[in-house]
C-alpha cells in the first residue's frame, strides 16, 4: 500500500494544524453550499494571507458577482413577447418583487459591487454594524434603508458570518422596517453562525462558499481569511 503523502508546512506554520474546509457541499436544512469550481478556486485565492489589499478587493467583488448568480437562481420569470430582428418571440423577463441589497459595513460594501454589476437596477440599503471586539456585540451605527422593503425581495450581503450577531441584528432591523423576504449571503460561514442565524430567523435562507470549521475565542472564523474588513480596505 501506498504511504499518504506528507503535507509539507514551512515555518511557522509547521506548528499549526492545517485545517480542511468540512462539510463542503454538504446540504444543511436552509443552506445552500456553492461548489462552483470559480468560487472555490477564487475563495483559495482571497483565504491566502500574503494577497495584496488591490487583489483581495478585486477577488471579493468577483466572488460577490457569482455568489448573486446562485442566490437569484430561483427568481420568478414570465412570458413577454419581443422582436428580434428575424421575428416575433416569446421571451422570458424575470417578474416577481424587485432586488434589495442590503450590505453589511463595512466589508459587506467590498462584496455588493459585483452583485449590481449584475442587477444595476436594484435598490441598496445600507447597515453600519461592527463587532465590539470585547463582547462581539453587534453596535450599529449607521441604517439607510428604501421605504418599500415590504415589496421588496432583500438580500444580506456580508463576506463573513460568524457568531451571526452582526447579520442577525442587521436582519432584526430590517424587519423592523417591513422586510418581508429576506435571504443572506456570504463568502465563509462558521457553524456556530449558521446554527445561530437560522434558530433566529429560521425563514432567511443561507448561500455560502463554504462552511468552515469553528469559531476561535476571538470569534474569528478558523481556517478563515482573517478579518475581512480590515483586508478590504487596507486597515489595521
Ligand atoms: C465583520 C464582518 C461581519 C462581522 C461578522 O465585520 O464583515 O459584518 O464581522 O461577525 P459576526 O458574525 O461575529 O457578527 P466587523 O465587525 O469586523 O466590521 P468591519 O467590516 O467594519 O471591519
Ligand atoms: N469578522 C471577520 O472579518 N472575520 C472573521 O473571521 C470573523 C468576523
Amino acid at each position: 500500500m501506498q504511504a499518504a503523502p506528507k503535507v509539507h508546512l514551512a515555518g511557522a506554520a509547521m506548528a499549526q494544524r492545517s485545517y480542511r474546509v468540512i462539510r463542503q457541499g454538504d446540504f444543511m436544512e436552509g443552506v445552500t453550499v456553492v461548489t462552483h469550481p470559480l468560487v472555490q478556486h477564487k475563495l483559495t485565492l482571497i483565504r491566502e494571507k500574503a494577497r495584496s489589499t488591490k487583489s483581495f478587493r478585486e477577488l471579493l467583488n468577483e466572488t460577490g458577482m457569482l455568489l448573486c448568480y446562485e442566490v437569484t437562481r430561483d427568481l420568478p420569470l414570465e412570458d413577454i413577447e419581443i422582436d428580434t430582428p428575424i421575428t416575433r418571440m416569446i421571451a422570458k423577463q424575470i417578474s416577481g418583487k424587485k432586488l434589495v441589497f442590503a450590505p453589511i459595513l463595512r466589508a459587506g460594501v467590498g462584496f455588493l459591487q459585483g452583485m449590481l454589476d449584475l442587477v444595476p437596477s436594484a435598490r441598496v440599503a445600507h447597515i453600519g454594524l461592527y463587532r465590539d471586539p470585547e463582547t462581539l456585540v453587534a453596535v450599529e451605527y449607521f441604517f439607510k434603508a428604501p421605504s418599500d422593503l415590504a415589496e421588496r425581495l432583500v438580500i444580506v450581503v456580508d463576506p463573513m458570518l460568524a457568531t451571526a450577531n452582526s447579520a442577525v441584528a442587521a436582519i432584526d432591523r430590517l424587519k423592523e422596517r417591513g422586510a418581508k423576504e429576506i435571504r443572506f449571503v456570504c463568502l465563509l460561514a462558521a457553524p456556530e453562525g449558521i446554527e445561530r442565524l437560522r434558530g433566529a430567523h429560521p425563514d432567511v435562507p443561507i448561500w455560502t462558499a463554504a462552511i468552515d470549521s469553528h469559531l476561535d475565542e476571538h470569534g474569528y472564523i478558523v481556517p478563515g481569511l482573517g478579518d475581512a474588513g480590515d483586508r478590504t480596505y487596507g486597515t489595521r
